[in-house]
């Protein structure tokens, strides 16, 4: 495995680690407390191309690889998680759905301004009552010949009042469960589309998450995805692509914590001399690294699949399993270096502890993680 990394792809990483540090580092502490979205960060990632990373010029995108991508969101993740996942669901969920199954009239009028992030766009799949049981799909579509009548709730939408462009996983005909599902874009506005309250969460504040909820809300079908019951499909292939960006989350997280763990631990003091040189601590942060490294093999082999064209339902699994596990232990391990410090927001550290539980949670729960990996390994 080489991972031995191009000149392109090292100015990718270079430009996104630049970005953080001066676009998102000087008030990433405001925006937690305040549970404020980063509006003219993300435009600024609109404008140097991050918005839509893979996606064909042609529609507006960067072009580059899944790595890039990778790199781009381990970057920003150690310093904003907030921003990152608003980045990760416009990449992932909307703009390669949207390129790989979309018409290319539904390209031409929604994926050029979503990739350019002149508008940003939503991936609404979870329910009240369907988060990890993703077929047991409440929100119905009927189809009525030119259009569907969309109805039901959506739960936990992340960009939910920030985007302009929907992807809505309906139920369409019930008797044929999850191959009666599809996929329909929505737009903000739409007669009958409501967002709800926002949500008050634990971590990644910064961004945006609500509910939505649809009140006999007509979509042509010029706006259906795919072919009549392709919507489940569409939504498990979107994700097993989401996953990994998540994992690269998660990644970066950990990657955050423990720099700034490894760089507090050479300059605090304790019984004489900087704690570093104290073999409890020193051992925390030999795990730290092993383990970063190791969920950073399997990020970029993941990513590898991808761009190679190989099946990559396993490794992305694989990836945001463990890179999130390791985001949870590297992060409390970094606070508890900082001690009390650690438990001060000025430190950045307790906010990434926060913000790392989510990604064992988000684009499928660690045990669905478990189940996608165990399903493959015994088929
Ligand atoms: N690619 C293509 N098709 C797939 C697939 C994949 N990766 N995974 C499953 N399918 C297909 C199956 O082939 C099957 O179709 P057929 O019957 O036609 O063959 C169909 O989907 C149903 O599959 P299963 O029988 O395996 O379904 P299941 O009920 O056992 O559930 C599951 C499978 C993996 C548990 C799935 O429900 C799942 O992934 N759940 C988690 C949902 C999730 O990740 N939610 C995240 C919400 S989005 C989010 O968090 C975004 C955000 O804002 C950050």
């Amino acid at each position: 495995m080489d991972f031995s990394l191009t000149e392109e792809q090292k100015l990718i990483q270079q430009a996104a680690k630049d970005f953080a540090q001066t676009e998102l580092l000087p008030e990433v502490i405001e925006r937690d407390d305040a549970q404020r979205f980063p509006e003219e960060e993300v435009k600024k990632l609109g404008e140097l191309g991050f918005l839509g990373m893979m996606v064909d010029p042609k529609y507006g995108g960067s072009g580059l690889d899944t790595l890039s991508y990778v790199l781009a969101m381990e970057e920003l993740s150690k310093i904003d998680a907030s921003t990152s996942v608003i980045m990760s669901v416009n990449n992932s969920l909307v703009c390669w759905g949207l390129e790989k199954f979309g018409t290319e009239e539904q390209k031409e009028k929604y994926l050029t301004k979503i990739a350019t992030g002149e508008i940003l766009g939503a991936f609404c799949l979870s329910e009240p009552e369907a988060g990890s049981d993703a077929t047991s799909q409440r929100t119905t579509a009927i189809d009525q010949g030119d259009h569907y009548i969309l109805n039901g709730t959506k739960n936990w939408i992340t960009n939910g009042s920030s985007a302009s462009v929907y992807i809505v996983i309906a139920q369409t005909d019930k008797e044929k469960k999850h191959r009666g599902i599809n996929a329909l874009i929505v737009e903000k506005g739409a007669e009958g589309f409501e967002i709800g309250p926002k949500e008050n969460k634990l971590g990644i504040r910064g961004s945006d998450t609500h509910s939505l909820i649809f009140n006999d809300v007509k979509v042509p079908k010029s706006n259906r995805i795919g072919e009549d019951g392709f919507g489940f499909k569409f939504a498990m292939k979107t994700l097993a692509g989401g996953r990994i960006g998540i994992a690269a989350q998660a990644l970066g997280i950990a990657a955050g914590a423990y720099e700034l763990a490894l760089k507090y631990s050479k300059e605090r003091k304790a019984f004489g001399t900087e704690i570093s040189n104290h073999q409890a601590i020193a051992f925390k942060l030999a795990d730290m690294h092993t383990d970063i490294q190791a969920a950073r093999l399997l990020v970029y082999q993941a990513a590898r699949d991808k761009d190679n064209g190989t099946n990559y339902d396993l490794s992305g699994a694989m990836a945001k399993l463990y890179a999130s596990k390791v985001a949870m232990e590297t992060t409390v391990e970094a606070v508890q270096i900082h001690g009390g410090n650690g438990f001060v927001k000025d430190y950045h550290v307790e906010r990434l502890m926060r913000d790392a539980k989510i990604t064992q949670i988000y684009e499928g729960t660690s045990e669905i993680q478990k189940i996608v990996i165990s399903r493959s390994i015994l088929q």
